[in-house]
Order: C-alpha cells, then structure tokens, then sequence
C-alpha cells in the first residue's frame, strides 16, 4: 500500500526538478532501463527520467534480477547524451553512487558507503544498486546516451531468499524527493565534470584497505585493495604481490 503523501508522478517530479527535463512515470513497468531504450527514439537527444512504483522485471549487473516492490523503494532511469568517446563515460558508473549517497546524506542523517563499483551499502548491508548502460556509435567512436538505472530500497523489509545481504535506508523519506535529490546531484556531475566528485567517493569508498574477493567469468582470485584511480578503478594487490588495476567486474569484501 502506497504510503499517504509519499505520491509520485510526473508532474510532481517536474515541479520539483524544474521544465528542463522530461519525465516519465508508470505505475508498473518490466524495468526503467529497458523502457528509457525504448523512449530513446521518441526523446530526440533530449535528457530525460523514467520512474515506476514497481517494476516486474527489474534488472540487476551479472544478469541478476532488482527484488522491485510496490512503494517501498525508488526504480528510476536518469538519461543524458554525452557524445563523448568512449573512455569518458566509464566514470558515469562511479558518479551515479556519489549522487546517491549525496542525496541521502542531504535528505537523512544515515551515514552510507561504497562498495566499488557502484553499490551503496548501510551498515555492512546493500540498500541500492545501480545499472549504467552505454549507447555508443561505433562509426563516430561515442556515446550517445547513457542510462544510469537506480534502485534504492527505502522501507522493503522481507526480500526474496535468493537476494544475498540487502538492507533498506529505513529513513522517513518521499520516494518524490530522493528522485529528486538524486537527478539534481546527477545534473551537478554531468554538468560540472567528473573530477568533482572523485574525492567524495573515495571518502566514502567501503574498501580500501580490506581483503577482497575478486570475481571474474565465475573465477575467484584473492587481493587487497589498496587505491581508487582518478577515473574509479580500482587498484589491487593480487596474492603473488603483483599489482593489477581493474576497470570493471565484481568484487565482495572477505569476512576474515
Ligand atoms: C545491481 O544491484 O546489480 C544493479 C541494480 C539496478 C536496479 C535499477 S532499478 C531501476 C533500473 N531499472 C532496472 O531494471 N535496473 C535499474
């Protein structure tokens, strides 16, 4: 049940983020990401957000699905047109968890953390996940619009078994003002550049310093991450005591 004053549509959204941005809202949708693909033809390079009160086929990085119920978390697609060659996109993914995280420290007192990549933990649990797909041009070498899918849980408290250690933010907060907070600390990125962010995210990195897991086509290697690169990735020290910096992938913390 939808929670009183927690409403959310479009217009709600548009009077607190200003006329510059298009927004769509549904009451229940497959996933935000797959319909901001199919808005793209329709946006004609224009920014845009896509926002549902649940989705049924919530995606998740790996192929994993994003547990979506009714009113009790945030699902939404910010959408922007870079137009800049590859390489200079690979940072979204690193940006949209320091707007994350800013939102929430504007909007609550909690207190949350990175997990490289791009999961938002709170207390040692996942509370957010973020999906960032790339359309590129391969004849001009750029990115043409790039998605960055978000989901936080806010109030969900019972999760599907299959869906390892997620928590919610448990704060008492509109699901219309986090959106909101996050796509302005979005447009403040995309607008500003991305070097103004990479302190914050260190600051707020879970995983410097620790014993890590990394995961690679389902191959397990042992490392100890030690710094995060201007451009977010993640520098290691692998068992043998070699150096490896990574770019991508999929990393869990080891309880020792
Ligand atoms: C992850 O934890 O692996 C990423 C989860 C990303 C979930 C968000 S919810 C809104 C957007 N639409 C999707 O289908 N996925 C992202």
């Amino acid at each position: 049940m939808e929670a009183r004053n927690d409403a959310l549509s479009a217009e709600i959204l548009k009077e607190k983020l200003g006329q510059n941005i298009e927004v769509f809202h549904y009451p229940s949708i497959d996933s935000t990401n797959n319909q901001a693909k199919r808005l793209l033809s329709e946006v004609n390079n224009k920014k845009f957000l896509v926002v549902a009160d649940t989705q049924t086929n919530g995606r998740g990085r790996q192929g994993k699905s994003f547990f979506s119920p009714a009113f009790s978390g945030i699902y939404m697609s910010y959408v922007f047109h870079p137009m800049k060659d590859f390489s200079s996109s690979v940072t979204a993914t690193t940006a949209a968890s320091v707007a994350v995280c800013r939102a929430i420290e504007k909007l609550t007192d909690r207190k949350p953390e990175i997990k490289w990549v791009n999961d938002i933990y709170l207390d040692g649990k996942k509370i957010c996940g973020i999906l960032c797909e790339a359309i590129s041009d391969f004849e001009t070498k750029t990115v043409t619009s790039v998605i960055v899918g978000i989901g936080v849980n806010i109030k969900t408290e019972v999760f599907p078994e299959d869906v390892e250690n997620a928590s919610s933010l448990g704060a008492d907060v509109k699901r219309a003002d986090l959106i909101s907070a996050i796509t302005k600390e979005l447009e403040k990125i995309v607008d500003c550049g991305y070097n103004s962010f990479i302190d914050y995210y260190r600051a707020h990195s879970m995983i410097i310093g620790k014993e890590i897991d990394i995961i690679e086509n389902s191959v397990i290697t042992h490392a100890k991450a030690l710094a995060l690169e201007d451009d977010g990735a993640l520098v290691v020290e692998l068992e043998n005591k070699k150096i490896k910096t990574l770019r991508s992938g999929e990393i869990s913390i080891r309880r020792i």
